[in-house]
C-alpha cells in the first residue's frame, strides 16, 4: 500500500461504510443524503443511484462533504426529518457540512463520475479531514439495526408507488426491515423506537406494502 493510498484504506478499513454526503444545489442550497462509501486507491468511491439529487448536484459541479457518525438518530433525521437538519460552511468555502453529532468530516472534490445502468461511481479526492464533536458510545444492536432499517426503507421509498405486489428483492427488503425494526423495538431507547415507528408509519402510506 503506498502512503497516498493508506489514508482511505485505513479510515474505511472494513470496505463499505456509511456516510452522510452533503452536496450543494443549483441555487446554493445544501442537500444531505446517506450514501455508502468505500476506498478506491487514493480516492473514495460513492455510488449514488442515477435519479438522486446528490448525483445531479455533483454533475452540476458541486463539491462533496462526507460526515461519518455511528449515531443512528443523525441518519434518521437525514432520511425522515430533513427540515430539522442544520448545516454550516466547511473549512473550504465550496462545501457545507452537516452540523450534527459527527465523528469525522471529510471535504472532497469529485474527480470523475462513471455512469452505470442504475448507479454512478463518483470518485472523490479528499481535500481536508477534521474531527467533529465526537461522541463515544459502545456498540448497540438497536442503534445499528435502526440504520439498517433506514437502508431498506429508502430502497422501498425509491421504488415509488405502483411496485406492489411485493416480490423478489422487495420481499427480502421487507423482511430485513421487519427484523431490524423488531430489534430496535426490543433493545432500543424511546428515541430510537420513535424513529422506527416513523419508518413504519411512512411505509403504511406507501402503496408498495399493499
Ligand atoms: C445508511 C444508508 C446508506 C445509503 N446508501 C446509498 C447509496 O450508496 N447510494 C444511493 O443512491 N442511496 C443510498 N441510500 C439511500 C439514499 O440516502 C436516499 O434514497 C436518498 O434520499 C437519495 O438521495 P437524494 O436525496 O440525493 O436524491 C442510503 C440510505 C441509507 C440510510
Amino acid at each position: 500500500m503506498s502512503a497516498e493510498h493508506a489514508f482511505p484504506e485505513r479510515l474505511l478499513r472494513f470496505g463499505h461504510h456509511e456516510a452522510i454526503a452533503v452536496t450543494v444545489g443549483e441555487r446554493g442550497e445544501p442537500h444531505a443524503a446517506a450514501m455508502g462509501v468505500a476506498p478506491a486507491g487514493a480516492d473514495i468511491v460513492m455510488r449514488p443511484y442515477l435519479n438522486t439529487r446528490t448525483l445531479r448536484n455533483i454533475q452540476a459541479g458541486s463539491a462533496v462533504s462526507l460526515a461519518f457518525t455511528h449515531d443512528s438518530l443523525v441518519f434518521c433525521d437525514v432520511v425522515l426529518r430533513p427540515s430539522r437538519l442544520r448545516f454550516r460552511r466547511g473549512r473550504s468555502e465550496r462545501v457545507y457540512v452537516l452540523d450534527a453529532d459527527v465523528d469525522l468530516y471529510l471535504e472532497t472534490v469529485p474527480r470523475s463520475v462513471v455512469l452505470g445502468d442504475r448507479v454512478a461511481s463518483v470518485f472523490l479526492r479528499v481535500t481536508d479531514v477534521y474531527e467533529g464533536s465526537r461522541s463515544y458510545f459502545p456498540y448497540s444492536r438497536a442503534n445499528s439495526m435502526l440504520i439498517e432499517a433506514l437502508v431498506y426503507f429508502t430502497k422501498l421509498r425509491a421504488l415509488g408507488p405502483g411496485a406492489s405486489p411485493p416480490e423478489g428483492d422487495v420481499r427480502g427488503w421487507l423482511s430485513a426491515l421487519e427484523y431490524s425494526i423488531s430489534v430496535v423495538e426490543r433493545l432500543g431507547t424511546s428515541e430510537l423506537i420513535e424513529c422506527a415507528e416513523e419508518v413504519r408509519r411512512e411505509l403504511e402510506g406507501m402503496r408498495v406494502l399493499r
